[in-house]
């Protein structure tokens, strides 16, 4: 069979075919590293097919739907035990982060690759402080957004005009490097605060240089000083969503990254892409399919109901996982904290019952809560409005998509995949009368 034969193509169906490995469909990795990071895999229960010609240049292709178990780079930022549930940052656990670090303490690490001393810290804390105003320009932008547009919508466009403003490129510039960190990690929440204002008719406010980075984000989106406890547990939620290896955003940034542009389009790639429901929206639609349920009475017949439509239960299964993601143990702990200081929420018990009854139908299968499953309850608790769910999660991963970007920018190759071609083979142009009517 060659490359341009036409087949048709199922949406699971792997394909293995021959194909020439030319200069372009290498491994970015070069070398020796190449062939392995290419050796063609097999899906479960497929035998790789001898390559068509005995050339020593060709190699089978393998077709992994959404490239399943394909290294697409190398990284030293973030590793995923998923059949332990076990997530650590630069070799730190998740869980002793969340516990004992901050937000910025976490981004600082992730970044740059080690815990801050004292002095880092506190320079880093005080640079972003310095950076959390945004521009007249932007906040005026903002206004002309529809009011009833996705305040994801709004967050990517703000942070791509953010290249308007800092259009100076220098990727080999350490100092710029440093900046657009900075500015990013600074802005982000500024911007994601000011839409909210804006959308109910209000002008934002200003940042509080007194505020802590949590603090002052709830400030600016509720204008009323946070409760310490409340603030404490925005900051791990954000450390619990800060890096999650190759995860469907963070692969938008490295390719958008890949081509050496400015990092302002890396992360508002990465803003769209973390957008849909499959990734970081499923936050938004956990608490609607709660709302749905209604009640812990209908959980049973509701899931049972939802799994023979081979609907997918939102905030549950991952790619990586095959137990309980542990940022869901410990937004859970984080959810219960809250309950007990700000009164119960009847939605946790729905959310408990679903995670039990669920565990019997599709534990076996290895899906369990994710991240998204008690994070909704906690920003619910929080008083924060549901769409701003996934603009939340943004603001803690432009921390990881930043490390992804440095960590790209230090072994760049652009992305270039290649494809298997499925469509129909060469064929001559037709003049307009000449064309078959369509059945
Ligand atoms: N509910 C019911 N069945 C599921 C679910 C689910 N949530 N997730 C996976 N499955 C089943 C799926 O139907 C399929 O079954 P079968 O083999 O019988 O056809 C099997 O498990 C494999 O599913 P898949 O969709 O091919 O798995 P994937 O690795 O491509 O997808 C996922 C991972 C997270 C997209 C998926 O589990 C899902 O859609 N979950 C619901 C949405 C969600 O909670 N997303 C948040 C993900 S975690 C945070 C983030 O990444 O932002």
């Amino acid at each position: 069979m060659g490359l341009t034969s036409p087949r048709k193509f199922a949406k699971s169906d792997p394909i293995v075919m021959a194909a020439k490995i030319s200069s372009e469909t290498a491994s970015p990795l070069g070398g020796a590293e190449s062939a392995a990071a290419t050796a063609p895999v097999s899906a479960p229960g497929q035998t790789s097919q001898p390559a068509a010609t005995a050339a020593p240049a060709t190699a089978p292709l393998v077709f992994r739907p959404g490239l399943e178990g394909v290294p697409a780079t190398q990284s030293a930022i973030c590793d995923i035990d998923g059949s332990r549930g076990v997530l650590t940052y630069r070799g730190y656990p998740v869980n002793q982060l969340a516990s004992h670090s901050t937000f910025l303490e976490t981004a600082y690490l992730l970044i740059w690759g080690e815990l801050p001393t004292i002095f880092q810290l506190r320079d880093f804390e005080q640079e972003v402080q310095m950076h959390r105003r945004v521009s007249f320009r932007i906040r005026d932008m903002m206004k002309c957004f529809p009011a009833s547009g996705h305040p994801m919508d709004a967050l990517q466009a703000s942070a791509a005009s953010l290249g308007l403003f800092y259009s100076r490129r220098a990727l080999y510039d350490p100092q710029y490097i440093t900046e657009a960190v900075v500015r990013l990690i600074a802005k982000i929440p500024t911007m994601v605060a000011a839409f909210q204002l804006i959308r109910k008719g209000q002008d934002p406010i200003q940042p509080r240089d007194d505020l802590a980075y949590s603090a002052n984000f709830l400030y600016m989106l509720t204008e009323r000083e946070p409760d310490p406890l409340a603030a404490r547990i925005f900051d791990a939620c954000l450390i619990l969503h800060a890096e999650h290896s190759l995860n469907a955003s963070t692969f938008s940034a490295r390719v958008t990254a890949s081509t050496l542009t400015d990092p302002y389009a890396v992360v508002a790639s990465a803003v769209g892409t973390l957008a849909g429901p499959l990734h970081g929206g499923a936050n938004e639609d956990v608490l609607d399919m709660l709302d749905e349920i209604g009640s812990v009475d209908q959980v049973e017949a509701w899931l049972d109901r939802a799994i023979a439509e081979k609907r997918k239960i939102m905030g549950f299964g991952h790619r990586e996982y095959r137990v309980k993601d542990p940022r869901a143990v410990i937004l859970q702990g984080l959810a219960e904290d809250l309950f007990l200081r700000f009164g119960h929420d009847s939605m946790y018990d729905v959310a408990r019952r679903l995670e039990a009854v669920a565990a019997e139908r599709l534990g076996p299968k290895g899906i369990f809560p994710n991240v998204d499953f008690y994070s909704g309850l906690v920003y619910r608790k929080l008083g924060i409005p549901r769409d701003l769910f996934t603009p939340i999660f943004a603001i803690a991963r432009t921390a990881g998509w930043l490390a992804h970007w440095r960590e790209q920018l230090g072994a760049n190759r652009i992305y270039r995949p290649t494809q298997i071609y499925t469509g129909s083979l060469e064929r001559p142009w037709l003049p307009l009368e000449g064309r078959p009517t369509p059945s």
